[in-house]
């Protein structure tokens, strides 16, 4: 969506600010011993508690209230009897809706104790949106943004998983702008615009370039043995830096 009204961004920052407190509490939350389903229902009381509903579960019938990935998993994983270990790789990823408006925020961490390459993956892939969200503003193309991706992990040492995306957001969970890109893709002529409301969402990983459905229907993973992280914003673009929404 495009921001048209104030009632919009108010709105869009109440369900931004819901969602990255959701993800905060879930993360502080995790221990390992606990199911991924145990940490979902954590997810889902909270956002019961803020009178928001799961954006997956009522937009595509998601089985969980949260997406919860780990280690070779690289999204939308299902919250259900697998026990997070030491040393895990943990992706969750909360997005939700109330009054119509919809917001996006995810983000990985290590259950300790984290092995020296996925603190750097982890680090990486913050640099990554870090540096991929100040490249992005009203009237620069989209494709700046994977551009920026692509060479945080190219001087990293890490792979950009191609077919994980960022994309529009706002009235719905998924809307124009779809797939905007973490490589650089010079065929995308498309050009952001002020007030437009978009994810930014890097996943870097060790190994895979593309992730692939497992036999779920849901999970997308990398090769066996694949790593990869991913942290997400959602945020109004502006002529200047974009206006981060999902912020604690
Ligand atoms: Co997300
Ligand atoms: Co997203």
């Amino acid at each position: 969506m495009t921001i048209e009204t104030d009632r919009d961004l108010q709105q869009l920052k109440h369900i931004g600010n819901i969602v990255a407190v959701v993800l905060r509490r879930m993360i502080d939350r995790t221990e390992a011993g606990m199911t991924t389903a145990e940490l979902d229902q954590i997810g889902r009381q909270l956002l019961d508690g803020f009178g928001a509903r799961s954006a997956p579960r009522i937009t595509y019938g998601f089985p969980g209230y949260t997406c919860i990935s780990i280690n070779e998993q690289a999204a939308h994983g299902i919250p259900g009897p697998r026990v997070i270990e030491p040393g895990d790789m943990v992706n969750i990823d909360v997005s939700a809706e109330k009054n119509g408006y919809f917001a996006d925020t995810g983000g990985s961490f290590v259950v300790p104790p984290a092995s020296p390459l996925k603190k750097r993956l982890i680090h990486a892939t913050r640099q990554a949106l870090r540096e991929a969200c100040g490249s992005a503003r009203a009237g620069g193309p989209i494709n700046r943004i994977g551009k920026a991706v692509q060479k945080v992990a190219r001087q990293r040492g890490f792979k950009v998983m191609r077919n994980l995306c960022g994309h529009g957001v706002g009235r719905s969970l998924h809307e124009e702008p779809e797939q905007i890109a973490g490589y650089y893709d010079p065929r995308d002529r498309r050009v952001l615009r002020n007030g437009m409301v978009i994810t930014i969402e890097p996943f870097l990983s060790t190994r895979s370039t593309y992730a692939t459905e497992a036999d779920d229907g849901w999970t997308l993973s990398g090769a066996r043995g694949n790593l990869s992280a991913q942290f997400e914003h959602t945020m109004v673009i502006t002529r200047g830096k974009p206006l981060l929404l999902t912020v604690a």
